[in-house]
C-alpha cells in the first residue's frame, strides 16, 4: 500500500470511521467512552462549526491549505508559527482552503495535531518535513478511529507522546508518530507543512492512511 493518500474526497470506508469505530462495548473503558460521546468524539457525523455543508469542507487537506485553530477562543483563526509552544502541548487544527476560505471541518478525519519540537530530537525522516521543528499529524487513532487527545508521559519512556485513551495507544511525534505503546497497528498519518509568511501551509496530502484499518 502506498504511504501517500492522494484522495481528496472521503471514501465509503472513511464514512465507516465517521459512523463510529470507537469500541464502546468494553465495560472497563465505559467511562472514557461515555466522556468521548459527551464531547462528541464518537458522533456519527460532525457538523461544521464554521459553515455547514460548504463545498470542500469534508475534503482532505490539500496543497496550499492553511491551518486554523479548531477549538478555544481563537477557533477559526490562522495558526502562526509563534502560537506554538516549543515542546508542546499540541494545538488542535483544521485545514482551511486558502482560496475559498472554507474550513475543512466537515469530516472528523481532517482533525490535525500541530506541535513544535526541538529539531535535534527528531529522526531524519521526521525532520525533513518539520519546518522549525513544526509537525502536523492526523488526530485520528489508527486502532479504532478514536480521537488522539492527550500529550502525556509515555508508558515506556520519559518523554511526552500523543495518546489515545480508548485503548491507550501512544505515538511518538519525533519518530513520524510511530506506535510506541498499545494496540494501534500503524503510525498516525503525517501532514507535510511549510511555515512562512505568518502561517502554516500544507505542502502535500497526508502521508499514510488516516484513521482505523476499517478506513481502507
Ligand atoms: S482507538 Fe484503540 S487505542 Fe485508539
Amino acid at each position: 500500500m502506498s504511504e501517500t493518500d492522494h484522495s481528496a474526497t472521503p471514501s465509503v470506508e472513511d464514512t465507516g470511521v465517521e459512523l463510529g469505530m470507537c469500541p464502546c462495548s468494553d465495560p472497563t473503558r465505559r467511562k472514557l467512552i461515555l466522556t468521548a460521546l459527551a464531547t462528541g468524539a464518537c458522533l456519527a457525523s460532525r457538523k461544521s462549526a464554521f459553515g455547514e455543508d460548504k463545498p470542500g469542507s469534508d475534503e482532505r487537506p490539500q496543497q496550499a491549505d492553511v491551518l486554523v485553530f479548531s477549538e478555544g477562543e481563537h477557533a477559526g483563526e490562522v495558526i502562526k508559527p509563534q502560537d506554538l509552544e516549543l515542546g508542546g502541548p499540541p494545538v488542535h487544527a483544521w485545514p482551511k482552503d486558502s482560496k475559498t476560505s472554507v474550513v475543512r471541518d466537515g469530516s472528523r478525519l481532517n482533525e490535525i495535531l500541530v506541535i513544535k519540537l526541538d529539531p535535534a530530537e527528531l529522526d531524519d525522516d521526521t525532520r525533513s518535513r518539520a519546518p522549525d521543528g513544526i509537525l502536523a499529524y492526523s488526530a485520528i487513532c489508527t486502532h479504532a478511529g478514536c480521537p488522539v487527545t492527550a500529550w502525556v508521559k509515555g508508558d515506556s519512556g520519559d518523554k511526552d507522546v500523543f495518546k489515545c485513551f480508548c485503548h491507550n495507544s501512544e505515538f511518538d511525534p519525533r519518530q513520524s508518530a510511530q506506535v510506541v505503546f498499545g494496540p494501534a497497528p500503524r503510525r498516525l498519518a503525517a501532514l507535510p507543512l511549510s511555515a512562512a509568511e505568518g502561517s502554516l501551509t500544507v505542502v502535500a496530502t497526508f502521508v499514510g492512511k488516516v484513521g482505523a484499518p476499517q478506513a481502507g
